[in-house]
């Protein structure tokens, strides 16, 4: 695998590449991989010639410097695991190389801004398209592997390709879990062992509603779901959201694309988890 810490570097062999008609598939992450970023990994060598993954922990989409600060950055295992996923290339920027000035950046990103997410991380979403741009920018990769685990981002950065008329398409893959349901994330080395068995209340609540969505009213459901996660102790929710899938907005029975999707606080940590109820409509190139 091959390690380049600057642009010009990474730009520089690159551009070897397309004159022979080589795809670029390119998985972004922040780094403390685990089997949901590999699976990202392993879906871009299966559809592109040649797979690149950064390492970046974006200061600007953190919302609370503690939590940039506690972000983990284990670099010599997650350099381990790439190679073992067979990983063509790696970019690991410092933060001095993705910003270089005080730079202004703002899009319109319009109401996904707001919602869900948004509301309880402001400017998070700025953050994300602000290093997304870059990194599209640097790598020009022909596709772009992201998580449904974060699906609000998926749309944001959708958005974001579709008003620049970016040349990306993007692909959305499925959330990998743990045996017990927990989904998969970085944030989870931070759960004490009680705190991750309170956890699971995110993952069973999904499930349950997935079990039950034609049972009841939207509203009615909604609110069980979030009374179910606040009732489990040290978890606090901070929403509870049966939405339209490809707007966020509230779902009604005749919505085509009906996404649920929770934030909570665990103890320390915020977590979020999301289920696709129905998918009538194709939204998404995946
Ligand atoms: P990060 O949280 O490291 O996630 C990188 C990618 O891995 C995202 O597309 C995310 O949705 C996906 N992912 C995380 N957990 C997953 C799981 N359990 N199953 C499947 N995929 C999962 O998301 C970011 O980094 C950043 O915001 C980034 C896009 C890199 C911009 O800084």
């Amino acid at each position: 695998m091959k390690i380049f810490n600057t642009r010009n570097q990474l730009r520089e062999y690159l551009d070897e590449l397309s004159p022979i008609g080589q795809t670029i598939g390119f998985v972004p992450t922040m780094g403390a991989l685990h089997e949901g970023h590999l699976s990202l990994l392993a879906r871009s060598r299966g559809q592109t010639d040649v797979t690149v993954c950064s390492i970046f922990v974006n200061p600007t989409q953190f919302n609370d410097p503690k939590d940039l600060e506690k972000y983990p950055r284990p670099i010599a295992s997650d350099t381990e695991k790439l190679e073992q996923a067979c990983c063509d290339i790696l970019f690991h920027p410092e933060v001095g190389e993705m910003y270089a000035g005080n730079e202004h950046w703002h899009l319109d990103i319009g109401e996904l801004e707001h919602l869900l997410e948004g509301k309880f991380r402001p400017g998070h979403y700025q953050g994300v398209t602000q290093v997304v741009y870059k990194l599209f920018d640097i790598v020009k990769p022909d596709l772009a592997f992201f998580g449904q685990k974060d699906y609000q981002q998926f749309l944001v950065i959708q958005r974001m390709v579709d008003m620049l008329d970016l040349p990306v398409k993007l692909v959305m893959c499925p959330i990998l879990r743990e045996p017990d349901g927990l989904a998969m994330s970085s944030r989870n080395i931070h759960l004490s062992a009680k705190d991750r068995q309170h956890a699971l209340v995110l993952s069973k609540t999904l499930d349950w509603l997935k079990n039950n969505f034609d049972r009841n009213r939207i509203a009615a459901l909604q609110e069980e779901c979030f009374d179910r996660i606040n009732a489990e102790p040290g978890v606090h929710a901070e929403y509870f959201e049966i939405t339209d899938g490809t707007d966020l907005h509230p779902a009604n029975s005749k919505t085509q694309n009906i996404v649920a999707l929770v934030a909570a606080r665990v103890g320390n940590t915020r977590l979020i988890d999301n289920v696709i109820l129905r998918s009538r409509a194709i939204v998404h190139g995946s």
